[in-house]
């Protein structure tokens, strides 16, 4: 048991996926996995673990925004052995050529500040995930004809955000969307020697101003954990 994870050793698996919502994981595990068991429930922070084609994996919530992903996984990392680190989320699409329901799968995370911010001091260190997984999330997307794109997303401090200057940067740099976990999961995964991927949907636009309707969500994430799953064992 740590601070925030009410779990026993050898209950949380070495591939975790992480979504934002803890119902979200609770619905993952229930949908993609068998023999499932909640492992977690401190503060609300569901997690589960099961097994996937007869691998052992955890689905746990990672709370919204760096500062709480941040505790999940040092925990998962440091005291539960967590090797491999899928975020599972959702982001707001950033160039015309992103619809909303289209995956992102996250090939580096910038951001203004991160958790990291008093290790790193002047250095500018570049978060980037893990390629293995991101080439096989790449084929396990095109396998199964979800609209796809490969890229860099943009980590934010900040939902209501009120400075229009940056996201036009953001814009004009080929950011393909934002959203607020991946570059702090990026950061730990490199200072533990894990792998990680953001593997994101859609779920609304900052130039059309379009949102997934509430209906809608549940198809697309479930395409997204598919194709997690498949990167995570390839
Ligand atoms: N901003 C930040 N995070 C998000 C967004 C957004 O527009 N959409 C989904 N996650």
């Amino acid at each position: 048991m740590t601070i925030h994870i009410g779990a026993n050793p050898g209950d949380i698996a070495e591939t975790v996926l992480l979504p934002g919502d803890p119902y979200r994981a609770k619905w993952a595990a229930e949908s993609f996995l068998s023999d499932v068991r909640c492992i977690n429930q401190v503060r609300g922070m569901l997690g589960f673990t099961g097994t996937w084609k007869g691998n052992p994996v955890t689905i746990h919530g990672s709370g919204m925004g760096m500062p709480s992903l941040s505790i999940y996984v040092n925990e998962l990392i440091k005291d539960f052995g967590a090797k491999t680190l899928i975020r599972i989320g959702s982001c707001g699409g950033m160039q015309n050529k992103v619809q909303v329901r289209d995956v992102i799968l996250a090939m580096t995370a910038t951001s203004l500040s991160t958790p990291s911010r008093g290790i790193f001091k002047e250095i500018n260190f570049a978060p980037c995930a893990d390629y293995r997984l991101l080439r096989a999330a790449a084929d396990a997307a095109a396998a199964k004809g979800t609209p796809t794109h490969v890229g860099g997303i943009y980590s934010s401090d900040v939902f209501y955000d009120e400075r229009p200057d940056l996201n036009e940067q953001m814009v004009r740099h080929g950011i393909l969307g934002v959203e607020m976990e991946a570059a702090e999961l990026y950061n730990l995964a490199a200072r533990h020697d894990c792998r990680a991927l953001a593997v994101l949907t859609v779920s609304d636009h900052l130039l059309t101003g379009e949102a997934l309707p509430s209906d809608q969500r549940e198809k697309s994430f479930g395409d997204m954990v598919e194709i997690a799953l498949e990167a995570a064992f390839a």
